[in-house]
């Protein structure tokens, strides 16, 4: 059967419930990602990975959340924010539909650091929600947020590939990933200084200040479509392994 949600019909959906109570989910964002990172980048990255991962496992994959928590991003054109509250209350509705179903496992793979602290809220408003409703089964409830480009083979790769120019916003690695996935859209623009500064922010205005053109410590014209393979793959065989772990946990 199709192993993502939209591409199935509802009885291909009942039949994987009798073999498996795991979702994966793919979760991003739209916003600026510097000079020639594209605005996407978060939700393309978090896609592709979750569908592949979800090959490998012969997991079902639901629909990207393709806007994320962005707020610091809203000074530069294109960038799109759902407020905190406003994921925390739609990551409870996605997880309450599926939960309804009788999925049990939701596993979400992350392309956004702004979306973490959503994401362990949102986990807790599900868990409060259900044990408050007297849903007999909510112990057996269980979410996982990874980020794609944690695991420690996709770190290392980024490290050999890249060094400290991968930066930690529009980094080279998540740039290299849509240059893989999209070799026709690759985009050039000078790049000043080559690695971006780096630092934190508080808001959208000290992010604009800090960092002009978007990037912070990266160097996204290191990046290559072979290299966004390599991280692909990667990153597919350790989501896979990680959902497969998490699915045998008692
Ligand atoms: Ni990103």
């Amino acid at each position: 059967m199709p192993m993502q949600l939209q591409q199935s019909t509802w009885p291909e959906v009942e039949r994987y419930l009798e073999t498996s109570a795991g979702v994966i989910v793919p979760i991003g964002a739209t916003e600026q990602h510097g000079p020639i990172g594209v605005i996407g980048t978060d939700a393309i990255c978090a896609e592709v990975i979750a569908r592949g991962a979800g090959e490998t496992a012969g997991a079902l994959v639901g629909p990207a959340i393709a806007v994320g928590m962005s707020e610091h991003h809203m000074r530069f054109p294109g960038s799109m924010t759902l407020r905190p509250s406003t994921l925390i209350a739609l990551l409870s509705d996605y997880v309450g539909s599926l939960a309804a179903h009788g999925f049990r496992r939701f596993f979400f793979v992350n392309g956004h650091g702004g979306n973490i602290a959503s994401l362990q809220a949102a986990f807790f408003e599900i868990y409060n929600e259900m044990r408050r409703a007297g849903f007999a089964d909510a112990p057996r409830v269980r979410c996982k947020a990874m980020n794609w480009w944690q695991p420690e083979p996709v770190s290392a790769l980024a490290r050999t590939l890249f060094g400290a120019a991968d930066g930690s916003h529009a980094a080279a690695s998540e740039v290299a990933v849509t240059q893989f996935v999209d070799a026709a859209n690759i985009k050039s623009a000078p790049l000043d200084p080559p690695v971006a500064p780096r630092g934190g922010f508080y808001n959208s205005a000290t992010f604009r200040e800090r960092y002009p053109d978007g990037r912070i410590g990266s160097n996204p014209g290191l990046a290559s479509p072979e290299a966004g393979r390599r991280l692909y793959d990667a990153a597919v065989a350790a989501v896979a392994a990680d959902y497969q772990a998490f699915l045998a946990e008692a």
